[in-house]
């Protein structure tokens, strides 16, 4: 606005309206009150008509009587007898022209208009106290208001759009409404790491970082989960495509792994397969093709470079993936792999797309559903819930996944104290043999500051095994 508009320059006169006053006291009284009511009406005829086009004529000026007219602004000053007149202008010079020249004329004006008609002197007269001078700088536009005023309205839509888009956000974002629609506790959350795009798996010998941490936290928490009857065969999955379901598969069987279990990775995700992209390994011999019978499970199982997990990628793409997974074969292959494993983690494909993970996860001991945090509508979490009802199975826990990194220096300075120890902590330790169930029951699963740090450090007092960390809780 202050860059579009004109500038407009402003010049001022004061005028000063006199009556003839007689000699006594009350002659200068009555005089003075005389004037003062006179001053009222001055200020009308000021930015009148009839003045206006007298200085139009007068100056030759390029416009109107009532273009002019609207540039003009007298007023009185109560209880005084002196009129201020403003005059704006895009010339500064021409500003203090036609002030002047106002002012000018109206003292010739207020002559005509008050001498009587007999010709003698006049009842009132005007005199130019002040005349104009050039005005050095416009009065508008009015840049710092501008600029206030667009800071105001700016912050006003801002907040007001910020909580627009709140209210309309439908996303699913705390720990409740997760559990809520899914109708389980959350066991983890996993916040967003960009190296993860690079590098799927995180290396959980030599990684502290938060996101390594979310994962050791997921591996105790689900340990205790039904207690009585430990899921080995887990089934991942979530709503929708891309919400970190292949991600979060593998890094949880590394972190089993990592725990000196037996695990074995599955891809169940026979349309668009990614854990041997994800981990570098033959993707034309999995699951399918044991399924088929072209390859025996010994043959299909893949040793990975990762110590204690097994990979069984999921084949050339059958074009009856869903008929495949729902095969007795299929149940079968997964009891054979329960026996030879301690954990089978079977990476799956969206509930909402296809009914593959459906199928899996009636045949599994529980279903982890994932959600991505600010992502995943609540909607289709909820639709999500329905197909896996709809075939028997209830999800045995949620996980929040790609949580958007907050306050994330506390959790450095934590993971630092506790995992790069410094010599007095590097010190092998005898493993305080306090029972994992001592330790209360996480019911919400968010990264609680004092949970993960208690957590971190029960998981740190490790003994030094064959060059491999033993952990507290298993
Ligand atoms: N915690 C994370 N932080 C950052 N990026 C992540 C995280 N988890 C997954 N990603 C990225 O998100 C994308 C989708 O992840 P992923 O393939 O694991 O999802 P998915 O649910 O298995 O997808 P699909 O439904 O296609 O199988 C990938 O680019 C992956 O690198
Ligand atoms: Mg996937």
């Amino acid at each position: 606005m202050t860059l579009v508009t004109t500038p407009m320059y402003q010049a001022t006169t004061r005028l000063f309206v006199s009556t003839t006053a007689g000699n006594s006291v009350t002659d200068i009284y009555q005089g003075n009150r005389f004037s003062q009511e006179r001053v009222i009406s001055y200020t009308e005829l000021l930015m009148g008509q009839t003045l206006a086009q007298r200085t139009v004529d007068k100056l030759g000026l390029p416009m109107t009587g009532d273009q002019l007219k609207s540039r003009v602004k007298a007023s009185a000053k109560p209880d005084t007898v002196l009129i201020d007149l403003a005059v704006q202008d895009e010339s500064p010079v021409r500003a203090r022209d036609i002030a002047n020249t106002i002012s000018d004329e109206f003292v010739v004006m207020v002559r005509e208009l008050e001498t009587p008609e007999n010709g003698s002197t006049p009842d009132a007269r005007v005199v130019v106290e002040q005349r104009a001078s050039i005005p050095a700088d416009p009065v508008v536009p009015r840049t710092g208001m501008n600029l206030m005023a667009g800071l105001a309205f700016g912050l006003v839509l801002g907040v007001g759009l910020a909580v627009l888009r709140d209210l309309l956000d439908n996303t699913v974002k705390e720990a409740k409404n997760l559990e809520d629609i899914t109708g389980a506790g959350v066991v983890g959350t996993i916040p967003l790491d960009k190296e993860r795009r690079k590098t799927p798996a995180i290396a959980f010998e030599s990684d502290n970082s938060a996101i390594a941490e979310a994962f050791r936290k997921l591996r105790t928490n689900l340990q205790f989960l039904a207690v009585d009857n430990p899921p080995r065969v887990i089934v991942i999955t979530s709503s929708v495509p891309s919400e970190g379901k292949s991600t979060t598969a593998i890094n949880l069987a590394l972190v089993l792994a990592e725990a000196e279990h037996n695990v074995v990775l599955v891809d169940g995700d026979m349309r668009r397969p990614s854990l041997d992209k994800y981990l570098d390994l033959v993707g034309t011999v999995g699951f399918s093709s044991v399924l088929s019978g072209a390859v025996s499970l010994d043959e299909a199982l893949q040793k990975t470079r990762f110590p204690g997990l097994t990979v069984l990628t999921s084949g050339a793409i059958p074009p009856n993936p869903s008929e495949l997974l729902g095969s007795q074969s299929a149940r079968m292959l997964l009891n054979e792999l329960r026996s030879k494993f301690d954990y089978v983690i079977v990476d799956s494909t969206p509930l909402l797309a296809v009914t593959d993970a459906a199928i899996l996860a009636a045949a599994a001991d529980g279903v982890l559903i994932i959600a991505r945090h600010g992502h995943t509508k609540r909607d289709q979490l909820a639709h999500a819930v329905e197909s896996l009802q709809n075939v028997g199975a209830q999800p045995l826990a949620a996980v929040f996944s790609m949580m958007p990194a907050r306050g994330s220096s506390s959790y450095t300075y934590q993971y630092t104290y506790y995992g790069e120890a410094p010599n007095a902590l590097r010190a092998p330790k005898k493993v305080a043999a306090a029972p994992p169930t001592s330790k209360p029951v996480p019911t919400d699963g968010a990264l609680d500051t004092s949970d993960a740090a208690s957590q971190s450090a029960s998981e740190t007092e490790t003994s030094r095994s064959g060059g491999r960390r033993r952990r507290q809780d298993d």
